[in-house]
């Protein structure tokens, strides 16, 4: 696992309860597991049973299954399946597990006491016992002999790697034991991706698309540990890859008293390892590898474009709709998407007819299976070759006037930057359409314009001005402008009511973003003043009153670095949250979008100042201290001058329970949470600090960390926030810049930031600054030292043998 950073789990320990006396690890013969019943193994760890997949409305379509689920942890994880590929069908649930004579373990439909299942182990005397031990493998062996195992379900994976399995095979017994992701974020059933040994030989563990050649991620050969594994985790993961004349596989173990760990190889083609801590309320993500979803073979499908920097990550080129969007619900993206209009072009002996038009696609790294056409030397030309060839679907015209065109569909268009599209092998990727889909996008959009332009103005037809028609006239009556409020809290909250901000808002039409907590739209105030609406989405536990409560305490917290809050509206179920309107939007944008304009670096090292004393307001001077535990360049909001400002702080005081479930299940976020959210301790101001050393360092460079990567005179890539702490020493911070700055930034300032950064994110909470402190150390009022390399994220990362920053 390819450097599983046990160290970071090590730390932890869990009281597993003993097994309840009541239940079993054991079925000997004579004895059957009904439906209802679970055996459980002795530590508690694991239980066996049936279980059912499927939806309520009817159960002639629930799938049982025979399987292993983690028994220590709240939430249903399975470890294993028996039948993944062939559910039994059990409306009356009438299933047994049972010995039967021949000496098998098999699962009866009871009435009729057919045999639906079976070990299939060969053996001559039925004399046997099947057993769930400790180590979650459930097995069958020989009642007098308890060395004699005759089947075992670590044989057998599916798409968890519990420590102590093996992957790779057996040249006696014939076995390959591989992972095989599931089909989608219900079924079981096997799906597209697989990891393994690698099958040419080489001692290296791979992740491939089940039943083709296509490798997308490897572990690096074995010489004692991974190639690109650090030291670290080597003595925490201990694992292993053993060769030998009858059997080479690959192993790990983990020490009795580490927490559930769930190593998974997902729906989306990804190795996720989690970790359940105790008093967590669901799994913590600890480690994925590849670590960019988009460098999963083929995860979005054809005709698709993957984007690490959004969700979802994947979506259709245009004139595309998505195949199957029941598996698109359910994480399978792999069908992609398929064409609205087919194509129309006809090849009659040496001449094609085709109306065919190509739509670009800028800033796109381009797909693989390409075809070089040698004599075509201008972008018309190529344009034609394509054209004249009815099973071209794209073609590329590079720089250096190179023509490519793809045939059949289009794999693994990945959305890229545009500064750096010239250096990799990105581009422009010009895609055939229809030529309907092309003008239908274009005409729409105008229809679109028109429709707004003359639903407000009275003259308007149409349902759906009409409607808008009686509810503006409706309001006038009430009110006369957009908005109007109803009450005035102390502390200047404004109390809106549910129909004012639908009406403000057009109906929630113009979405601004979308978080954990839920979507934020942009409205205006009677007084024309732009306002940004969140809709709360998870409210579940609070009632009216302190919703209010909590609205007026945080309806206090004012500073300039933070977004205010100008009122709410608590409606039934109900709950929104009305702030000033951040015209510049978010941070993010301005740092990873290609559009953007590059913010100066002056600019930059006033949006890191601001920042700091935001959060050092939320720390240090607010009468409670808040913390914000969700900052990322998404929650930071440019005014129209570019003054930072922080948004959806206090979001805990609304939430209550539920905020660190969202903020846990929240994807993106992974990269800014420190190593106390994964071991389980309490949470203090300090992970802040350590969510604002990530930023700061995407502020430096322009890019998501973990979107950057370089080849640092070895042959692997290297985190960035590591290479940054690596640079600190050499004193080389130039290169640690956004090349989109062109050199022109302040060097010291520069040196500064990444060393403030570099601090704040120490693995140990105790070795970061205050934010009070950053703030000082920024203005230039604190020296500070040269900071020793964060040893925990270099273990993530993966990088090599480097031990301090100095
Ligand atoms: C639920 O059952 C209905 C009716 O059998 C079926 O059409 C639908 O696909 C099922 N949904 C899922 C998610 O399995
Ligand atoms: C299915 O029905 C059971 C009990 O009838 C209920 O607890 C469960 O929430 C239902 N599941 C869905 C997905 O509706
Ligand atoms: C084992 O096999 C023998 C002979 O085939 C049979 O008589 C006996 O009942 C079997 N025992 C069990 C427990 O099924
Ligand atoms: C179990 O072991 C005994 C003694 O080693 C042997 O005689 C018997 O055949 C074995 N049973 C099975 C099912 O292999
Ligand atoms: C028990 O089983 C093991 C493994 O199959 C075998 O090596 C051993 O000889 C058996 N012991 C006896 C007493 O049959
Ligand atoms: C790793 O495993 C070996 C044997 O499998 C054991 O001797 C060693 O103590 C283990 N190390 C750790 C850190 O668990
Ligand atoms: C074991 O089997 C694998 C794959 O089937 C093969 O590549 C390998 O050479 C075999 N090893 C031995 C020692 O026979
Ligand atoms: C874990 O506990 C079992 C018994 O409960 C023991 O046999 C085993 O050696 C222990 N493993 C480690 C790594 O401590
Ligand atoms: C179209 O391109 C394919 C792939 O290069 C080629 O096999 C085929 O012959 C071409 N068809 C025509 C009509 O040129
Ligand atoms: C031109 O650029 C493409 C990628 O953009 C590259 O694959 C190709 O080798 C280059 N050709 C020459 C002649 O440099």
């Amino acid at each position: 696992m390819p450097y599983l950073h046990i160290s970071m789990v090590l730390l932890l320990s869990l009281h597993i309860p003993a097994a309840n006396s009541a239940t079993t690890d054991t079925i000997s013969s004579g004895q059957a597991l009904s439906i209802s019943d679970t055996l459980v193994s002795k530590n508690g760890r694991y239980a066996l049973g049936f279980f059912k997949v499927g939806n309520n409305s009817s159960q002639n379509t629930m799938n049982w299954y025979l399987g292993i689920w983690f028994n220590s942890v709240p939430k249903f994880t399975q470890a294993w399946v028996a039948n993944r590929d062939d559910p039994f069908k059990s409306p009356t649930s009438s299933l047994e597990l049972k010995i039967s004579h021949d000496g098998n373990l098999v699962v009866l439909n009871q009435p009729t006491n057919s045999v639906i299942w079976s070990t299939q182990a060969k053996m001559t005397r039925n004399n046997t016992i099947a057993m769930l031990l400790d180590s979650g493998n459930f097995i069958l062996r020989n009642v007098s002999n308890s060395s004699h195992t005759l089947w075992q379900s670590f044989d057998y994976p599916t798409d968890t790697f519990l420590p102590e399995m093996k992957i790779g095979w057996d040249n006696i017994t014939g076995l390959n034991r591989r992972l095989v992701s599931r089909k989608n974020s219900i079924s079981p059933a096997t799906g597209v991706y697989c990891e393994e040994l690698d099958p040419s030989g080489v001692n290296q563990v791979v992740l491939a698309k089940w039943n083709s050649n296509t490798q997308y991620w490897s572990s690096g050969v074995w010489t004692g540990r991974f190639a690109s594994q650090p030291d670290e985790a080597r003595n925490g993961g201990n694992e292993s890859l053993v060769a030998n004349a009858h059997e080479k596989y690959y192993t790990y173990t983990i020490p009795n008293e580490t927490v559930p760990l769930y190593y998974n190889l997902d729906v989306s083609g990804q190795i996720k390892v989690f970790a359940w801590p105790e008093g967590s309320q669901d799994w913590i993500l600890a480690y994925s590898q590849p670590r960019a979803q988009c460098d999963v073979y083929a995860v979005c499908g054809p005709f698709t474009i993957c984007n690490d920097d959004v969700l979802p990550y994947c979506t259709c080129t245009k004139g595309f709709s998505v195949r199957s969007p029941e598996d698109w619900e359910l994480d399978d993206r792999t069908g992609g998407c398929m064409r609205n209009t087919p194509l129309d072009c006809i090849t009659k002996g040496s001449s094609t007819r085709s109306t065919d038009k190509f739509l670009s696609l800028p800033c796109v790294s381009l797909a693989q299976n390409v075809r070089r056409i040698e004599d075509a030397r201008s972008i018309g030309v190529c344009a034609q070759v394509c054209q004249d060839n009815c099973s071209c679907t794209a073609y590329s015209f590079s720089n250096n006037g190179t023509c490519s065109t793809w045939h059949g569909e289009l794999l693994n268009i990945r959305q890229i930057q545009c500064s750096s599209a010239a250096n990799s092998n990105g581009g422009t990727l010009y895609i055939r359409l229809a030529a309907k889909d092309i003008q239908g996008s274009e005409k729409n959009k105008r229809v679109f314009i028109i429709a707004i332009a003359t639903s407000t103005s009275v003259t308007a037809l149409g349902l759906f001005a009409f409607a808008m028609l009686i509810m503006i006239c409706r309001n006038k009556r009430k009110s006369s402008g957009h908005i109007s409020n109803t009450a005035q809290d102390c502390n200047g909250i404004i109390a809106f009511r549910y129909n004012d901000l639908k009406l403000g808002t057009k109906i929630f039409s113009e979405k601004l973003g979308e978080g954990g907590f839920g979507s934020v739209f942009k409205g205006f105030l009677n007084n024309s003043t732009a306002i940004a609406v969140k809709e709360l989405r998870h409210h579940a536990h609070q009632g009216e009153k302190q919703f209010r409560a909590e609205v007026s305490s945080i309806g206090l917290i004012q500073h300039i670095n933070l977004v205010k809050l100008i009122g709410f509206c608590c409606e039934g179920a109900r709950r929104l949250l009305v702030y000033e309107y951040m015209p510049n939007g978010s941070l993010a944008k301005h740092l990873f979008q290609s559009q953007a304009t590059v913010l100066k670096w002056s600019t930059r090292y006033q949006i890191a100042l601001g920042v700091a004393r935001g959060l050092a307001y939320l720390h240090e001077k607010c009468r409670d201290c808040i913390i914000h535990c969700d900052i990322k360049p998404e929650n930071i909001l440019l005014s129209d001058s570019y003054v930072p400002k922080i948004a959806d702080f206090g979001m805990a005081k609304f939430l209550g329970r539920d905020f660190s479930r969202v903020i846990t299940s929240m994807r993106g976020t992974i990269g800014y949470l420190a190593p106390e959210w994964i071991s389980g301790v309490a949470i203090t101001p300090k992970v802040d600090v350590y969510a604002y050393g990530m930023v700061l360092l995407e502020i430096v460079s322009g890019k998501r960390n973990s979107r950057v990567s370089c080849s640092c005179g070895s042959n692997h890539d290297v985190y960035y926030p590591v290479h940054v702490a690596r640079e600190i020493i050499g004193g080389d911070v130039r290169s640690l810049l956004d090349s989109r700055l062109c050199g022109e930034m302040n060097l010291k300032e520069a040196e500064i930031a990444c060393k403030v950064a570099c601090w704040c994110i120490q693995d140990d909470e105790f070795d970061r600054p205050t934010m009070g402190e950053v703030v000082q150390i920024l203005e230039g009022l604190l020296e500070v030292n040269i900071p020793p390399m964060p040893r925990l994220l270099q273990t993530i990362a993966g990088s090599s043998n480097y031990s301090t920053c100095c």
